[in-house]
């Protein structure tokens, strides 16, 4: 069979399943309940405004980074904007990377060695779980936020033991519990990775996260933020010791071998953060705005079992089976609402769901009127038993 039948075939098994993947367009007269723009600052027109003064002022003429960092792309801006990030994060070094996909592999392939163990929730991001397979670590999953599987499991570890978890799961919404992470990494000789890439810009003083927010990032052995979800722009650091630092420098290699993040970009994310250091209300909106979707959501009791408890913009609602969930998003975005579905394999199967992102600009109203709608669309289209 020729490769060309083998990958139709692939494409059409999926077809069947209900999960063929298409790239669509976002439609900019429905409400946005989809993006990760959390904070609006990727259609801010302040920031706008600012990020592109701040370009012109630049008088260097690089419309790309040349090279990598190691040969022709590095530039004073990384530099100095990894100085700026460092402080940001409270660590003693950070090191950017072009989005936080490229951080994830480059800390999870880089540093645990064979003989090594890996042992990660089971929810964490598809970057990271990549990361661990190009490891020659040994590598477990823990069951979601289970610190007693997770003992388990760190007891049977070999070598050196890396935990993985992520501050908000991205297709639950919901946290982990650092606090306890951090103690039970410590009991072992652990070493914590930790995500923030969903609470990036989203919590903490100018957004530096829920790891310094709680003063827990001092114990965590390398933080990983993200810029292009609550930050509104683009790119990814990686936050921790000197030595981590220096050491993904040699060996990490989504570093190495790849082109720099152009200026353009260092130039967002420097005046990103100015930004929301400026106007912090931002986020103070947004957890008012999280905080009126849970007590609207509290109205509607044949709904709220089906949500998962959550508090941060992430609200995910399981429907279960990829047709019925397709249908129910199809349901919701021809009333106007940008309702995506998440199916399976993304999910496991019978956890399909759809997930609701809230923004600073999704008015009462809006979150009002898409409960009613939702509401509405589950109870002619009944939610799974499997749920
Ligand atoms: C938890 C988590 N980590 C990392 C990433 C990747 O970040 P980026 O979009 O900057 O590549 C994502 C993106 O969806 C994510 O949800």
């Amino acid at each position: 069979m020729s490769i060309q039948q083998k990958l139709k075939d692939k494409l059409n098994q999926r077809e069947a399943s209900g999960s063929l993947r298409k790239l669509s367009v976002a439609d900019k007269n429905k409400i946005d309940f989809c993006s990760n723009d959390y904070l609006g600052l990727a259609r801010n027109k302040s920031l706008h405004q600012r990020i592109q003064e701040a370009y012109t002022n630049v008088s260097d003429i690089h419309n790309g980074a040349t090279g990598s960092r190691l040969i022709s792309g590095n530039s004073e801006y990384h530099i100095s904007l990894e100085k700026k990030l460092a402080s940001l994060f409270q660590s003693e070094s950070a090191l950017l990377f072009n989005s936080g996909y490229a951080a994830n592999t480059a800390i999870l392939s880089a540093i645990p060695q064979k003989g090594d163990t890996i042992i990660y929730d089971e929810y964490i991001h598809a970057s990271l779980k990549e990361g661990a397979r190009l490891s020659f670590a040994n590598r477990f999953a823990f069951h979601h936020n289970d610190l007693h599987d997770l003992e388990r499991k760190m007891q049977k570890a070999t070598g050196d033991v890396f935990v993985v978890a992520e501050s908000v799961y991205s297709m639950d919404g919901d946290f982990a519990p650092l606090l306890e992470l951090v103690t039970l990494c410590e009991k072992y000789g652990a070493n914590l990775i930790w995500d923030e890439a969903h609470s990036t810009g989203v919590w903490g003083r100018e957004g530096n996260g829920i790891a310094c927010m709680e003063n827990l990032h001092e114990r965590i052995f390398a933080r990983v933020y993200t810029f292009g979800k609550g930050p509104g722009v683009h790119g990814g650091c990686i936050a921790g010791s000197e030595v981590l630092i220096q050491y993904l420098i040699n060996f990490a290699r989504p570093l190495i071998y790849t082109t720099a993040l152009p200026l353009h970009s260092l130039v967002s994310i420097e005046e990103s953060f100015r930004f929301q250091q400026d106007h912090m209300i931002l986020q103070d909106s947004l957890h008012a705005s999280i905080q009126f979707f849970r007590k609207a959501l509290s109205t509607y009791p044949s709904l709220e079992p089906h949500f998962i408890e959550s508090q941060s913009p992430i609200q995910a609602v399981k429907i279960g089976g990829n047709q019925r969930t397709r249908m129910v998003a199809i349901q919701l975005q021809q009333s106007g609402f940008d309702v995506r579905p998440i199916l399976s394999p993304t999910v496991k199967e019978g956890e399909e769901r759809l997930r609701i992102c809230l923004h600073l600009y999704n008015t009462e109203q809006e979150m009002e009127a898409l409960l009613e709608e939702l509401s509405i669309v589950l109870q002619n289209t009944p939610i799974s038993v499997e749920n």
